[in-house]
């Protein structure tokens, strides 16, 4: 069964033909990158009226890339929740033209939710219920359980920034590149020394599920002041986030009992981060399947399509009166 998948609930503008929910037919993107880099961060407008000026060309870009027909599309996919309202509504008209041109089911989809099967998708192996959800974007620093296609509860979130946030807002005291994240690890592998950290461990609170990355921000300010090496500054911050991260997901597994983990989103990108999650699987005793495809860990109409897949089986069929949100509601 083919399907196609739309995501603009951002700043990348993309399209998907999937197969069966695990093989990736076509996928293109367009990211606003540049467009965004000089303003040290995404604009909405800016994103919302470059979704409107690419959308046709990546979505023609993404059929001929197919080989797939309009008529042999069985499902819709379309992100509608949570991203910015502007831009969810640029690939929310383009579902409904399909669906009134073509007749097409709409799935509606959760854009958190679908970060995780972007890892399905790269294996071409389903994802096995019930699995704690790791998602590290941007946007979010969060955990789900999720017991199945639609089926997920949020147990660990931020107090404050996400962890991409903090890695972009790094970036810029440090007079790095934009997006924040690639720019902090390789100046973070310039690093060889190994002298103490600069920095404490995050800790919040002892037993409870919390992530916290406003301190470590502050804390690069004041290092940067006091005149220490950009490239130690970066490890160390890197270091200490990671640490973070493998101890509320470890916490995670054994308060819950569940051991099998997906991780996704942006900053799932990063080298490092992965060897210390693999690190903490090993010694856990957990199961860790991340996307090896770095572009499947940022924004794109891949897991859409793939999410889609799944909670099409289950019978999911939206109205083409649909609205988008910039919450996580499941039917807005
Ligand atoms: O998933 P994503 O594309 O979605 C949004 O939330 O928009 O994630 C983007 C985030 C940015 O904050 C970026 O700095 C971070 O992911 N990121 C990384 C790396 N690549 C991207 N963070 C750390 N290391 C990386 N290699």
């Amino acid at each position: 069964m083919f399907g196609i998948g739309i995501e603009t609930s951002c700043d990348e503008t993309s399209v998907a033909v999937i197969e069966d929910g695990l093989i990736m037919r076509s996928c293109a993107i367009y990211s606003q990158v540049a467009d965004h880099a000089r303003f040290g961060g995404v604009v909405p407008e800016i994103a919302s009226r470059s979704h409107l000026e690419k959308i046709n060309s990546v979505f023609a870009q993404a059929m001929d890339d197919s080989g797939v027909r309009m008529e042999d599309l069985s499902y819709c996919a379309v992100t509608t929740r949570p991203g910015l309202v502007g831009s969810l509504m640029i690939g929310g008209i383009l579902a409904k033209s399909i669906h009134l041109a073509f007749g097409t089911p709409i799935v509606t989809c959760d854009h958190l939710e679908a970060h995780f099967y972007a890892a399905a998708l790269d294996a071409g192996k389903p994802l096995v219920y019930p699995f704690l959800g790791l998602l590290l974007s941007g946007g979010n620093s969060a955990i789900f359980i999720v017991r199945g296609p639609g089926d997920l509860e949020q147990i660990a979130d931020t107090a404050d920034d996400a962890i991409g946030e903090a890695f972009d807002k790094t970036a810029a005291t440090l007079g790095l590149s934009y997006p924040g994240g690639p720019a902090v690890e390789s100046c973070a592998s310039g690093y060889v020394e190994k002298s103490p950290s600069i920095f404490t461990p995050l800790l919040r609170n002892e037993q409870g599920l919390l992530f916290s990355f406003s301190g470590i921000k502050t804390a690069v300010t004041k290092a940067k002041r006091e005149g220490h090496d950009f490239a130690k500054i970066c490890h160390d911050f890197q270091e200490t986030c990671f640490e973070l991260v493998t101890r509320m997901l470890t916490r995670a597994v054994k308060q819950t009992g569940i051991d099998q983990v997906v991780a996704s989103g942006g900053v799932i990108a990063n080298t490092i981060l992965r060897s210390r999650l693999e690190s903490a699987a090993a010694s856990g005793k957990f199961d860790l399947r991340y996307p090896a495809k770095k572009i499947l860990c940022t924004d794109n109409g891949a897991m859409i399509g793939a999410l889609g897949f799944f909670l099409f089986q289950k019978g999911k069929k939206d109205v083409v009166g649909f609205a988008v949100s910039d919450r996580r509601t499941q039917n807005p």
